[in-house]
């Protein structure tokens, strides 16, 4: 899986990629991930990204042209859909991660400012994605946060290859969350482990975690 992630912030990447899971999967070439300089695109002698609206009103709107660009650039080495992180998209949920896991790589536009020029929304991007309703400074971290929940659900991402299959909302639980976890120490603080999971009775234990789905 290929994702191009294109960022007028893109250091903000660097110490999350570099990082356990996700350095683990890329060093192992299961994931590529190019972050890319939208300013570098820039035709602007000052290197500028973002003009006033017209009509007016407040903030600033990334132009056209060095998104165009960037994007244009991407797609030469990335065929899968380009995707808009905005708060006005459609949300994000397990089922789409699930979907996206599938595809060959993808690429990621983070937004500033008051958003894009329409231009570019109408003509060069596939899909709106909200990470939920509630907006931030821009779309770095929704992009952070679809890379790290499709990337864990490519295989050999995860240390073992079922241990997201019982993840809470996915498919595979029809939208149930997860049973409670425990590990050592036996007894925390005067709180036992339920005996049941010290019983070695596997018949038992997965009975009782199915009782503790909520
Ligand atoms: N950009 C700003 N807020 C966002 C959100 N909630 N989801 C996706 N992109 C965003």
């Amino acid at each position: 899986m290929r994702f191009d992630i294109l960022t007028i912030f893109p250091r903000t990447f660097e110490s999350y990629l570099n990082e356990s899971i996700i350095k683990r999967a890329h060093k192992k070439k299961l994931i590529k991930i190019k972050i890319h300089d939208i300013r570098k695109f820039s035709k602007d002698k000052h290197k500028k990204v973002d003009d006033v609206p017209y009509g007016g009103g407040a903030g600033m709107v990334m132009t056209p042209q060095p998104l165009h660009d960037a994007i244009k650039y991407a797609r030469r080495y990335n065929k899968g859909p380009v995707i808009f992180l905005t708060p006005d998209g459609n949300t994000f949920t397990q089922i789409k991660a699930e979907k996206m896991a599938k595809k060959s790589g993808m690429i990621f536009i983070c937004g500033r400012y008051e958003g894009i020029d329409q231009r570019i929304r109408d003509t060069l991007i596939d899909e709106e994605i909200s990470i939920g309703n509630y907006v931030l400074t821009g779309g770095e971290l929704p992009a952070m946060v679809l890379l790290d929940s499709i990337s864990r659900l490519i295989p050999g991402v995860l240390g073992k290859e079922q241990s997201h299959e019982q993840d809470s909302f996915s498919k595979a639980l029809d939208r149930k969350k997860e049973y409670p976890h425990y590990t050592r120490p036996a007894e925390f603080k005067g709180m036992k482990v339920p005996k049941v999971l010290v019983s070695g009775h596997h018949k038992n234990i997965a009975a009782w975690r199915k009782s503790k789905l909520k």
